[in-house]
């Protein structure tokens, strides 16, 4: 092996602990409910991807889009229908798998900086289901959106930050574009990299047990 590869193996082996005991996973510790969120988050992703081949970000053309999958394109509907039920899977099996955590007292040390780390997953999962609300522009997206901003506006600093989500009204090109680029771009790629890092700490971690 060329000393380059050597080097390169050396820091892979290193970001893994040597042993992660097979009872340290037991399932019904855990109920695998971060495993199944994360397939649930997978899914979302997938059935996502296809949907960006049909949808079209703009006030005119984003509900008609919709119409026309839902109607003209093979399995559209289906697709559509899969991406909003992995959506409330996904934030179920958050829930669920926050208070296993919580039960478990599986927040203390060492494990705090994974307990901040999915408090964030959280925050982002919730966040980009409400940017995901707006997408298909019909009425009860632009006036659920349109409640969120208005409960944002009175939060310390919710001014500024609807400026920055709304510049031009709910619904709108430039707003309708800014929750389109988080929805599908910037979220879901902050969710995948935060998701590596509380992986990564778990194994860090040797694991999920010994608690109770
Ligand atoms: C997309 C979001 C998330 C994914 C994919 C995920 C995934 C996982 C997985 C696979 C595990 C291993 C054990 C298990 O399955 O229970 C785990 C452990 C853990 N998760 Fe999450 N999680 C997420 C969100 C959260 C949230 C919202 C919290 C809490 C606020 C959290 C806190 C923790 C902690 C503290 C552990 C270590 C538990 C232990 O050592 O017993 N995670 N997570």
């Amino acid at each position: 092996m060329s000393r380059q590869k050597e080097l390169a193996m050396d820091f892979l082996l290193h970001l893994f602990p040597r042993v992660v005991l097979r009872r340290n996973l037991r399932f019904t510790y855990t109920f695998c409910l971060g495993g199944l969120a994360f397939t649930a988050l997978l899914m979302l992703m997938a059935t996502g991807l296809l949907l960006l081949f049909y949808y079209q970000p703009t006030p005119e053309r984003g509900f008609p889009s919709i119409l026309f999958l839902e109607s003209s394109v093979w399995g559209g509907k289906f697709i559509r229908s899969l991406h909003r039920v992995s959506s409330h899977a996904l934030l179920l099996l958050l829930l669920l798998h926050t208070l296993r955590v919580l039960l478990t007292g599986a927040y203390h040390k060492p494990r705090e900086m994974n307990w901040v780390v999915g408090s964030l997953l959280l925050a982002l999962a919730v966040f980009a289901g409400y940017t995901g609300y707006l997408l298909p522009m019909d009425q009860l997206s632009l006036w659920a959106t349109q409640t969120g901003m208005e409960l944002l506006a009175m939060a310390p600093l919710g001014d500024q930050l609807r400026t920055i989500l709304v510049p031009d009204g709910v619904g709108l090109p430039l707003s309708l574009l800014r929750f389109y680029i988080l929805h599908v771009v910037l979220l879901p790629a902050a969710m995948l990299f935060l998701s590596s890092l509380h992986f990564y700490r778990i194994r860090k971690n040797k694991g999920v047990l010994p608690y109770l």
